[in-house]
Parts: C-alpha cells; structure tokens; sequence
C-alpha cells in the first residue's frame, strides 16, 4: 500500500514517520513524506504533481499553516494551505477512491461553550487561522459529498505536543531561566500528543495486517480525556520535570495567573477549547471488536488515556534525553 504523508517535518508528521517506521519491516507499507521542500503547498501545480506521482492510497495531511498570530496578516497563504491544498487532496481521493486524513483544530470554535465540545456543534472562528482551518473542514465536507468513492477522516485537535517547538517545551525552558512565569488561567483545552494522534488516527484507518479499513467519514474529536488551563497545563509539567530530576528556578508555586485579557495577542484565541472524543472512542471500540492490532494491545486503545498520564510521560522522555 502506498501511503503519502504531507508535513513531515511538523509535529505530527514527526510523530508519523515515528510510528510508521517499525511497521515498515513486517507489513507490506511504502510510505513517502513531503515536507515544504518536496511541495510547496501553496502552489496548486505542486500538489497535483505530487499526488499524480506518488498515486497513495492514503493521504495523510498533517501539514498545515500554523502561524496563528502570524496568520491575520497572511490570510491568502493560510487560505491556500489549509483551504486549497486539502481540497485538492480531497479531490483526488474521491476520483481514486483514496482514503484522506486531514487534521483541524479547536479553534474553529469560538470557546462560548460551556461544557465540552462535540462534532456537531456549530463552527464559529474568533481567528484567521480558525477561518483558514474551518473553511478547509467545510471544503472537504463538500467534495466528498458529491461522490459515492473515497473516504475521509477530520481529526479535530487541541494543544498539540510531539517533537517540535510547542507551550510545554516553552514553558520548561522558561522555568530553567527564571525564577517567576506568569500563565495564562481562564483558557481551557486538552493538551494533545502528536504521537498518540498519530497513532489513533492509524487505529481508525488501517486493520491488524495493516490494511486500509472502513470506517464512517466524517469530522472526530481527537483529544485525551479530561481538560486543563494554561496555568494549570504549566504547573504541572514544571513539577513532572521536578519530579524526573530535571534542576528548574521556577517551582509551581511560581507560576501566577493571569487573564488572556492580560496578554493580549493578534489573534484571538477560545477561552473555553475543550473538546470531547466520544464518538471517536465508539468509533475505535466497533473497529477493535472486528480487529486487534498490535498498537492496541500497547497502549489500552481504544480507552481514550487522560491528558495528564501522557504529559507527564513526555516530560520524563524529554528529561531522560536531556532535553530541558
Ligand atoms: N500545534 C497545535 O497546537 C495544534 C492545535 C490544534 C490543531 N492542530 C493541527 O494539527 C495539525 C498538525 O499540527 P502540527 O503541530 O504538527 O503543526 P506544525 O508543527 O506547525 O507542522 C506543520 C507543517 O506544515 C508545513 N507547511 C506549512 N506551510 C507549508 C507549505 N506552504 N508547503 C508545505 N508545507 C507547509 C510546515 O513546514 P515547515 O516545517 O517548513 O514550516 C510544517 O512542517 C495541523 O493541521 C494543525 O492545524 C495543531
């Protein structure tokens, strides 16, 4: 099977070529990762010329135009990555009969909820990146929805951490510099492993032979359980790099709240950006009970882990590799 993976030098692409790399020896997978240097996703020849050559049963898109802040002045190259480029994959996927993974994001919410998110609430972007990542949803949606052939997943993500720069890895290097750190306290979300991402979203597309499998397309919520603050995200891997025996000047007790209103950015972010994974881990439970493969009897999928259980995990690689 020919798999084709876009974004390989991102977080989650990283954390694809992480879980694929052992499978390469027993199964029968050819995979091939693009990063911004094989294609340029903003130009729409690339991605045809690059899908046409590779002809992948799977796509797997885990690139994207990240650059929230960034973003409200950039909106037609947000557009013509998060928009464009997935809807050119989508395409392909349904005049091949392809099946296409795409990645989104909390922030096609505008956070006024007040409990967890669900997949059918309604899309309200505070952000230009949420607008780029909502209208890419909203395309893909569209073209699978004028043919019978192919199938997608959107795995809807929050707070993502994997091999790469992101708010745990910020916060810990702070933590080694100073003595004080203020954090955010009233944004609320599900921090999310890149590599536990990537392997749920293997769990729902491919069998135990690592076959492609049928699943039900359509958007998943795609975050551990449980939810956290800024803050409270911040406190608690400063005390599980403590904990791993990692020297840092900043103790919990350091770290002081503050309001979102008291740091304000370009973009403004959900304050509520939680997300529920419910019909995600129904949709792995029916998949299990017909297969079982090796990841799952790993990692107890598919019960949906608590956030904190695989961040604290993270924070100890991260300490034994002498990384913080
Ligand atoms: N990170 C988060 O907290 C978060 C939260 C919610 C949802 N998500 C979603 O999760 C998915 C994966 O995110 P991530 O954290 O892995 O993001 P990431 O680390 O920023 O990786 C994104 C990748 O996309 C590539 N890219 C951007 N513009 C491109 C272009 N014009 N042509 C080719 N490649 C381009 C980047 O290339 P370069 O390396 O060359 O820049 C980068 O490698 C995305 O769909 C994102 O929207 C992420």
């Amino acid at each position: 099977m020919n798999i084709l993976v876009f974004g390989k030098d991102g977080q989650l692409g990283r954390a694809f070529k992480a879980v694929f790399d052992p499978l390469l020896t027993s199964a029968n997978l050819q995979v091939a990762y693009f990063g911004r240097a094989e294609c340029d996703l903003s130009t729409k020849e690339e991605v045809l010329a690059q899908l046409n050559a590779a002809k992948p049963d799977l796509i797997i898109n885990a690139s994207a135009y990240t650059a929230v802040d960034k973003a409200e002045t950039e909106m037609d190259l947000a557009f013509a990555v998060n928009v464009k480029a997935p809807e050119l994959m989508a395409r392909y996927a349904t005049e091949n009969g392809v099946t296409f993974l795409h990645y989104s994001t909390d922030y096609v919410f505008d956070g006024s909820k007040e409990g967890f998110y669900i997949e059918s609430d309604a899309r309200n972007p505070l952000s230009v990146y949420g607008k780029s990542k909502a209208a890419g949803e909203e395309a893909i949606e569209q073209v699978f929805a004028t043919s019978s052939q192919g199938q997608f997943a959107i795995f809807r993500t929050s707070w993502v951490y994997g091999d790469g720069g992101n708010f745990i890895r910020t916060i810990l290097r702070l933590a080694k510099e100073r003595e004080e750190l203020t954090v955010i306290h009233d944004q609320r979300g599900v921090p999310t492993s890149a590599l536990w991402l990537a392997q749920i979203s293997l769990d729902l597309a491919l069998d135990a032979g690592c076959r492609l499998k049928q699943f039900s397309s359509g958007i998943y919520h795609a975050v551990p359980a449980g939810e956290t603050t800024w803050h409270g995200l911040a406190s608690f891997v400063v005390q599980a790099a403590l904990d791993a025996g990692v020297e840092l000047k900043a103790k919990p007790a350091a770290i002081k709240p503050i309001l979102a209103m008291e740091y304000p950015r370009p973009a403004p972010r959900p304050m509520n950006s939680s997300m529920d994974s419910t019909k995600l881990r129904l949709a792995l439970q029916s998949g299990s009970a017909k297969a079982s493969n090796s990841y799952n009897e790993l990692h107890n999928v598919p019960n949906v882990p608590s956030w904190d259980r695989m961040v604290q995990e993270y924070v100890s690689t991260l300490a034994s590799k002498g990384l913080i």
